[in-house]
């Protein structure tokens, strides 16, 4: 029997805001928390001061558990690991790398520790480092992408491991969730659809655009540099393409990409912005608060498993 996701955490429902750098913030994050979720601060690769502060202003909006999102990677890594102990902040998410190093201060600490993974190998290295459960996110999402779809990666990361396994990418409502756990998931992480959320503080632009896109708007930047994203086409997207199909060097293409999330997210630049966002993003039509998006999503998935048939 896999852990009840809800009961490690102390959450209502098992949905958790996936972390999205330089936009999921105190304000993001306690709305997903107070709605019941699990908001995440993302660390990014932002200066160390400004997540403690972004921690701080959290505890002051919500008394309910919330994350922090390391990607191990960056260079804020190392000075991120001790502030989430230092804050005293219940739950850990990590990405880009093995957070083995950091395992035993942050279970002395008593942080839940749950790393995000693209295949089974590394969703069980990350059981066998200590993770008290993964994320398993197929490449249908929005930001850093593998290269499985959520579909396949989730039953099968589900058979591998015993801890619970939380399924995120291209899941956008009630169906989403109820498919995921049909697939055998213990809760969800949802990005793309928390950019539309009313307490999300990204350019007018941005929810623009994820509020218009259509099924096929998103397209996946860099795949030539082993760093791919997903983002919502636009002039900076072309440019990627036009320069990865000129055979350019994978230094001149990264350099296309370098601070262009925060000229999307900040000032909503359209043509040199990168808007990340996953495949769902056409399913996305309204504004709403982060607790009606919570509600509404798990109303639907209760009005779906209740009509489902025998077959
Ligand atoms: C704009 C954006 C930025 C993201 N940044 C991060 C990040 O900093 N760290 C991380 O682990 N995941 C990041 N992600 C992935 C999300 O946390 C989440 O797993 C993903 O969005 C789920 O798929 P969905 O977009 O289809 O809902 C990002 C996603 C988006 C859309």
């Amino acid at each position: 029997m896999r852990k009840n996701i809800c009961e490690i955490i102390d959450i209502k429902y098992p949905i958790f805001q996936g972390a999205m750098a330089w936009i999921a913030n105190a304000s993001l994050a306690s709305a997903v928390s107070n709605a019941g979720g699990l908001g995440i601060i993302a660390g990014g690769n932002a200066p160390v001061d400004m997540i403690r502060n972004e921690i701080r202003k959290a505890k002051e909006l919500t008394d309910k558990p919330f994350g922090v999102n390391i990607m191990l990677l960056s260079d804020n890594a190392e000075e991120l690991a001790k502030i989430v102990v230092e804050e005293g902040v219940k739950v850990v998410t990590t990405g880009a790398g093995n957070p083995g190093k950091y395992m035993d201060m942050w279970k002395e600490a008593g942080i839940v520790v749950i790393p995000v993974v693209a295949s089974c190998g590394l969703a069980k290295r990350m059981e066998k480092a200590g993770a008290d459960a993964v994320i398993a996110e197929g490449c249908e999402s929005g930001g850093h992408v593998g290269k499985l779809t959520t579909m396949a990666l989730l039953p099968q990361v589900i058979d591998a491991v015993n801890i619970p396994v939380i399924g995120a990418g291209g899941i956008g409502d009630g169906r989403g969730v109820a498919a995921a756990f049909a697939l055998g998931c213990d809760g969800i992480q949802v990005g793309t659809r928390f950019l539309a959320a009313e307490e999300c503080t990204i350019h007018e632009n941005y929810k623009d655009l994820v509020l218009n896109a259509k099924d096929i708007d998103v397209v996946v930047t860099g795949r030539s540099t082993g760093h791919p994203v997903q983002v919502i086409k636009n002039k900076l997207a072309r440019r990627f393409d036009m320069l990865e199909k000129s055979g350019a060097s994978k230094e001149e293409i990264e350099k296309l990409g370098t601070g262009a999330l925060p000229k999307a997210v900040i000032e909503g630049n359209l043509d040199e912005g990168s808007f990340m966002a996953g495949q769902i993003a056409g399913l996305i039509s309204k504004k709403q608060t982060c607790k009606e998006i919570i509600t509404e999503m798990f109303e639907e998935y209760n009005n779906i498993i209740s009509g489902l048939k025998e077959i």
